[in-house]
């Protein structure tokens, strides 16, 4: 080949890199299906959020911001979780100021670290106490939730077009200027509409609008959403329906049967399409993923105890069918049962991100399994802010090993070869298929010591190879597929991953590997690679 030939060549093959690099800049960050599993995608690259909320008031000073970066650098985060206000962004009706938010997106850029910011808008925790002056002070103008006994209280009502206008007006705003700042380089990558939405205090909103509106039948748009996606209906919102005739038509209770539940499905819709006009304008502008996270509810309560309408899981068929142009409706897990809330958060294809959690030894436990077992776009604890050594923290250990894992996850999500898993005496092994196999992890036992807990997560590598990362647990491997019938441990190796490269430690044999018996996890945090073999 002449030289100018491969010049040529060379060049085009440059040109043809150069595009596709700029083409993966230019996407801004979006949704995307790999199998059964729903990742997020920022620069073209799929993401795994390993992020921390601030406490709520950290972000509304880039003063007292500024020693924070550093801690969630230490924490391994490569993302912030942080509020950001409409009472601060527009101070007087049409008078926007996005200085902090211009600050925030300059601190996390000098930190390399990416951005989720909370909307609080017209809600937070189901008060409206983040919505400007001009708002709280015109409430002619911008109605308010009257509760049972006439007592009117400082929550903006759904049903109020003035509302979700004015707050769609500001939040639409700060969508373009995200474009406008950071449409090119995608530090923001999410964003949460408003914040853990819902009546407290009473089981729906008693004003006049809003008990004209309850008498109405029950709107088309949801009747269908019900009748088309019967089969698959979140089981208790199922019941109800159904335990009330499985009506085609008629008002709330008739639907879905007299009492709290109806009037939660109602605030469930309302606050569903108040949520979605502001997304719709924020989208139209920006439209990066949007969530709305949830206040959980408590079997020993009823709505009003959580806030009525947030997107609990039996009423999150309704918010589907109300606000389309939310991506995720996501839980706030502080209650132990974390395994349990994230099982009920995956129902109908939504994929899981956990906004806030514990960030104690505990939630440094359940992130394993919320991104082992269910392909979590990222989990995120909260106040972290506050946590203690930070560097040396329980959360940072996690991080650690979560951030050399993540080529890795993000490779294996949706196809059947990622498991998660979280062990107690209660809950003292699960089995799991895995690329071909069944894993029998089981707390980890050597010597007569048992474990008490365990967790972890295990990718499928290669054929017959593993890596995993936990502590306190064991695997026992029996094949699914064709060929000699009993699967044993071949090897383990003890090893680090940097930037998806394999580095091998120790080889784990012997005791630690019980005699071949094994591929165990001892009372540490690490990442070990283990081969299969069969035979007869
Ligand atoms: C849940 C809220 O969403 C957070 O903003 C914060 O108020 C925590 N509760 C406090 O526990």
């Amino acid at each position: 080949m002449s030289k100018i030939k491969h010049a040529v060549l060379i060049s085009i093959y440059l040109l043809g890199v150069a595009v596709v690099t700029l083409q993966a800049q230019t996407q801004i960050p979006h949704l995307q299906r790999q199998g059964t599993a729903t990742q997020l995608v920022v620069d073209g690259q799929p993401f795994l959020i390993l992020g921390g909320e601030l406490h709520n008031s950290s972000s509304s000073s880039l003063a007292y911001m500024e020693p924070i970066w550093k801690s969630m650098v230490d924490l391994h985060f490569n993302t912030v979780l942080a509020g950001v206000s409409w009472e601060l962004i527009e101070p007087e009706e049409g008078r926007f100021d996005f200085g902090l938010v211009d600050g925030l997106i300059e601190g996390a850029r000098r930190h390399n670290l990416r951005l989720v910011f909370l909307w609080f808008g017209s809600w937070k925790n189901g008060m409206s106490s983040y919505a400007p002056l001009w708002v709280k002070k015109d409430y002619k103008r911008f109605a308010r939730v009257r509760l049972r006994g006439g007592r009117t209280v400082e929550v903006l009502s759904t049903i109020c077009p003035a509302n979700w206008n004015a707050d769609g007006k500001a939040y639409a705003a700060l969508m373009r200027h995200i474009r406008e700042v950071d449409g090119a380089d995608h530090t923001v990558i999410m964003m949460q509409v408003e914040n853990e939405v819902g009546v407290l205090g009473d089981s729906r909103d008693r004003s006049e609008a809003a008990n004209q509106a309850f008498s109405q039948p029950v709107p088309r748009e949801l009747i269908d959403a019900l009748v088309r996606g019967k089969d698959k209906l979140q089981p208790d919102l199922r019941k109800k329906w159904e335990g009330a005739g499985s009506r085609n038509s008629g008002t709330w209770e008739q639907v879905f049967g007299a009492g709290p539940g109806s009037d939660e499905a109602f605030m469930a819709w309302n606050y569903g399409t108040y949520v979605e006009n502001v997304a719709k304008a924020g989208k139209a502008e920006y439209a990066i993923p949007m969530y709305a996270n949830t206040w959980l509810s408590s079997p020993q309560g009823k709505p009003g105890d959580w806030p009525s309408g947030c997107p609990e899981p039996h009423v999150m068929d309704i918010w589907r069918a109300a606000a389309p142009h939310l991506d995720i409706l996501s839980p706030d897990i502080y209650a132990p049962d974390f395994a349990e809330w994230c099982n009920r958060y995956v129902h109908a294809g939504n994929p899981l991100f956990v906004p806030e959690m514990r960030g104690d030894a505990d939630g440094a436990r359940d992130v394993f399994y919320a991104i082992g077992e269910h392909d979590a776009i990222g989990v995120s604890p909260f106040a972290v802010d506050s946590i203690e050594n930070p560097a040396s923290s329980p959360l940072a250990a996690s991080y650690g090993i979560l951030a050399q894992l993540a080529p890795l996850i993000l490779q294996h999500q949706g196809k059947g070869e990622l498991t998660g898993f979280l062990l107690d005496k209660e809950h003292p092994s699960v089995k799991a298929e895995v690329a071909g196999y069944q894993l029998e992890i089981s707390l980890d036992s050597i010597f007569g010591q048992n474990a008490s807990i365990g967790y972890g997560l295990i990718a499928a590598s290669g054929p017959d190879e593993f890596v995993g990362a936990g502590s306190g647990f064991r695997v026992a491997f029996s094949a699914k597929t064709p060929g000699p019938r009993i699967s044993t441990v071949g090897s383990v190796d003890e090893g680090t991953l940097l930037n998806g490269k394999w580095i091998s430690g120790r080889r784990l044999n012997g005791d630690e590997n019980d005699q071949g018996q094994y591929w165990r996890f001892d009372r540490r945090l690490s990442i070990s690679r283990c081969v299969v073999y069969r035979f007869e």
